[in-house]
């Protein structure tokens, strides 16, 4: 897969999710009003779009139509848009700037960005309940899962408890595989279950993202030590700020990158049982990895 491939690959999933987001965020024009309009933006500032790309892929790879797996690639990216409307708020880690706007709480009041995450994150449950996927309740179930206590919400916790503290690496990597790890290898599992996965593939699938999702966050700490405002969208330096445990406190600079590129290679290496249909994932792997955004 060359270079272009991949770029419009990845070009066309990003655009398949925005229309399929655009559809289920349309809204009503009643008394609710406001509550979409705060919901729809932050989720229309630019995002990524990792995780449903993530889903669709994997549904891909195994097989799956990703037409069938759309709505479970949108509930995955409102999960993780109220995450980071949460994430930001004065009470966690007080951010003023996202996907380079002003902060949903900056922008309208703290009341409507909690409630703003609270029906995002409600939104995508609607929104996969009324998938007629035969499998829809068993990916439903992977994505709560890795959304609650035993995943990024329990990761959230571990991390606001961190601050201040001297954690080991041991618990740095487990605190990293809860907070942004658990929804990234949900995003594969559940893309592999639509897609009819069998269970080697989804195990396969699912070793690749949770070396994935420790490698992304990895990076993630040293782009706010090494990043621009201006690429990120979002503030650099937030983390020492807040006296957050990251990988670039616990062990440096050098060390985190070459952390973050052996991760990268385990990722890689778990995707060997799919052969040539891995090409979009290990070339996403690299993209991720020397990513600056
Ligand atoms: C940011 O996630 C929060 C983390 C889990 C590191 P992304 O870097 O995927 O943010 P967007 O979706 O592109 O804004
Ligand atoms: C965020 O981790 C993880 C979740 C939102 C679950 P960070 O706090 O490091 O993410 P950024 O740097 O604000 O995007
Ligand atoms: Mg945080
Ligand atoms: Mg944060
Ligand atoms: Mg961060």
């Amino acid at each position: 897969m060359t270079a272009n491939e991949f770029k419009a690959k990845l070009g066309a999933y990003v655009s398949m999710t925005d229309a399929a987001l655009e559809k289920y965020l349309a809204g009503a024009d009643n008394p609710q009003k406001k509550i979409y309009e705060a919901m729809r933006y932050s989720v229309f500032a630019g995002g990524k779009r990792l995780r449903p790309v993530l889903l669709l892929e994997s549904c891909a790879v195994c097989g799956g139509d990703t037409a069938e797996a759309m709505p479970f690639a949108c509930a995955m990216e409102m999960i993780h848009t109220y995450s980071l409307i949460h994430d930001d708020l004065p009470a966690m880690d007080n951010d003023d700037l996202r996907r380079g706007r002003p902060t949903s709480h900056i922008k309208f009041g703290e009341a409507t960005a909690i409630l703003a995450g609270d029906a995002l994150l409600n939104k995508a449950f609607e929104t996969m309940a009324r998938s007629k996927s035969p499998r829809a309740l068993k990916a439903m179930s992977i994505i709560a899962d890795s959304s609650g206590t035993e995943g990024m919400i329990g990761g959230q916790v571990v991390d606001m408890e961190s601050e201040g503290r001297d954690i080991g690496l041991d618990a740095l990597r487990y605190l990293h595989s809860l907070k942004t790890g658990a929804i990234i290898r949900s995003a594969c599992t559940a893309g592999a279950v639509i897609g009819g996965g069998g269970d080697d593939e989804i195990a396969a699938l699912d070793e690749f993202a949770e070396n994935l999702g420790i490698a992304f966050q990895i990076q993630d700490d040293i782009l706010d030590v090494t990043g621009t405002e201006e690429e990120l969208g979002k503030p650099i330096g937030s983390d020492a700020e807040q006296g957050k445990s990251t990988y670039v406190k616990l062990v440096g600079l050098e060390k985190s990158g070459t952390l973050a590129a052996r991760y990268s290679g385990s990722a890689k290496a778990a995707l060997a049982p799919f052969g040539d249909r891995a090409e979009f994932l290990l070339e996403l792997t690299d993209h991720l990895t020397g990513r600056m955004s």
